[in-house]
Order: structure tokens, then C-alpha cells, then sequence
């Protein structure tokens, strides 16, 4: 498995990969993010933590382009990419995964790869009308590619399924995967495994730690600090839309006013007291 070379990306190759400032987005009267100032060190694992509606999703949709910010801006690498298109963002190297799988119901496994974002010739009217062989070779291409990454994670077997077939840790595996398609050097993955049961936490732990050794960023948001503690550098909490702390998570559990805002609860909860 192959991921984009980060030296190689127009992202930079010095500070961190990604900067957000005085990020805000209100939704009506809701300031769902309210001053979100943080870094993400480039080729490291950071969890985006923090309590139910803390906006910690919106933050993501705002990075990746999903969702315009009312104010703020965001850099990846060197680049302004504040409130820039989605696909150009994508282009640049940031990919993200959504909490809620999108899975294309109606589309085979190995169709759902085909079809994930990405830049590709065929897409271009000019090349399929007048670089058909460059298409055919893209396509060629993409199936090798599509098809490597679903022996990678475990879906090889599946690939001829619907999508809609596959279970809820499997449509977690195909989200990932339709990510992965567009060899991301910066990837945002919204609670990858919330909801899938123990083995598969691991094996999806496993195949993050992978990423970072091939050179990807990785943000994610997480709720189960067992796996925050065990994969991810680095923590980021958000509370009511601004950044709260950041550090490791050994030291925030130090941090009275992240317990209070976060850690008292979700201790609290695994502890059932
Ligand atoms: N599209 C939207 N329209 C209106 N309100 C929204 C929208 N998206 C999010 N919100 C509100 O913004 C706040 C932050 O939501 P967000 O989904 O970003 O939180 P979160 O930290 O991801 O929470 P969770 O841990 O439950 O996923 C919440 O009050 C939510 O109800
Ligand atoms: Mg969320």
C-alpha cells in the first residue's frame, strides 16, 4: 500500500501539515465552532476529542471543504486553503472520512473504490473523447489500485457485494478505503470505529499506525481514549467550538479543566460511576 509522497506534495515540507485559526461557524444560534485554534504536526497521529456537539465534526467538514467558516482561516502546509473547494483540497493531499458511513448503497464494493474522489483523466470530457488510451490505462490503474487496497483491508472477499450488504464495521473499512483511494498525505477520519466491536477496533488501530509509517498525516476524532492512548500522539480537545488544550494525553489527564469539560465524564461513563 502506497501513500502520496509528502516531499512531493505543494503542501510544504516544514512546520505543521495543517494550522487552523479563529475558526467559527454558527448554525442560526448555535456557535457550533467558536475560536478553533490549533496545529497538526505534520506525520504524526492527532486525536480531535472533546464532549457530544463540542463541534468537533464541523471543524472537519470546515478543514476538508466540506463547509464554509463564517471566519478563520485554515493552511495546509504553505498553503491558504481557507474556504477553498473540496476537490481542490482533496488535490492538494486531504482526504476525510465521515462519522456517518457513505457508502454508495447501489454500487459493488469494488465500484465504491472506482468512484471515490479523486483526480483522474477520464474525468476530463477532452481525454475520454480525444485520449481514450489514457483513460483505458487510468481505469486499468484505479482497478489495480482499488483492488490492492481492499486485499489491504480485509475486503478483497466482498468486492463484489453491494455495499448496502456489508455490516457496520465493514461499511467503517470502506470508508476508509474510499479515502485511501486518493493516496491522501493528510487524512481527517471521523470516529473511525465507533460502533465496531473489539477485534476490529484493533485491526483499524493497526491499519492507522500504518499510515503513519508510510508518511500520512492523520487527525481523527475520537471518543475511546484506550485507543487515544495507545496510537495517537498527540490530543486536541474541543469544548463548545474552541480548543480547550492540547498535548499528550497523559498530561491533559492532569489538566483539571479538561476533566472537568471532558475526561470526568468519559472516565466517569467506562467506570460506571
Ligand atoms: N448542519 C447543521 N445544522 C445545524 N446545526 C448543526 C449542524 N451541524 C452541527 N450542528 C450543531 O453544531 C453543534 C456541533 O456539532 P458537531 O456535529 O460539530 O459536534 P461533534 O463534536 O462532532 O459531536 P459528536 O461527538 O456528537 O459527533 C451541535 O450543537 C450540532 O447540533
Ligand atoms: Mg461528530
Amino acid at each position: 500500500m502506497t501513500y502520496k509522497d509528502l516531499s512531493t506534495t505543494p503542501a510544504g515540507s516544514e512546520g505543521p501539515i495543517l494550522r487552523c485559526e479563529g475558526l467559527t461557524k454558527a448554525f442560526g444560534g448555535v456557535n457550533a465552532v467558536n475560536g478553533a485554534t490549533f496545529d497538526v504536526p505534520r506525520n504524526k497521529i492527532t486525536a480531535l476529542i472533546g464532549p457530544n456537539g463540542a463541534g468537533k465534526t464541523t471543524v472537519v467538514n470546515i478543514l476538508s471543504g466540506a463547509m464554509k467558516s463564517d471566519s478563520g482561516t485554515v493552511h495546509l502546509g504553505s498553503t491558504d486553503v481557507t474556504n477553498m473547494d473540496r476537490a481542490k483540497i482533496a488535490r492538494l493531499g486531504l482526504m476525510r472520512t465521515f462519522q456517518l458511513s457513505r457508502e454508495l448503497g447501489g454500487l459493488s464494493v469494488l465500484e465504491n473504490l472506482l468512484v471515490a474522489p479523486k483526480v483522474q483523466a477520464g474525468e476530463s470530457i477532452f481525454n475520454i473523447f480525444f485520449r481514450p488510451r489514457l483513460v483505458k490505462r487510468e481505469e486499468r490503474q484505479n482497478i489495480e489500485r482499488a483492488t490492492e487496497i481492499l486485499r489491504t483491508y480485509g475486503l478483497y472477499d466482498l468486492r463484489d457485494n453491494w455495499a448496502r450488504e456489508l455490516s457496520g464495521g465493514q461499511k467503517k473499512l470502506l470508508e476508509i478505503s474510499r479515502g485511501v483511494m486518493a493516496s491522501p498525505s493528510v487524512f481527517l477520519l471521523d470516529e473511525p470505529m465507533a460502533g465496531v466491536n473489539p477485534a476490529l477496533i484493533e485491526r483499524i488501530g493497526g491499519y492507522i499506525l500504518d499510515m503513519k509509517a508510510q508518511g500520512v498525516t492523520v487527525l481523527m476524532i475520537e471518543h475511546n481514549l484506550n485507543v487515544v492512548e495507545r496510537i495517537c500522539d498527540n490530543v486536541i480537545v474541543l469544548a463548545e467550538g474552541k480548543t480547550l488544550a492540547t498535548g499528550k494525553l497523559s498530561e491533559l489527564r492532569q489538566n483539571k479543566e479538561v476533566v472537568t469539560a471532558y475526561l470526568g465524564e468519559v472516565i466517569n461513563a467506562s467506570t460506571g460511576h
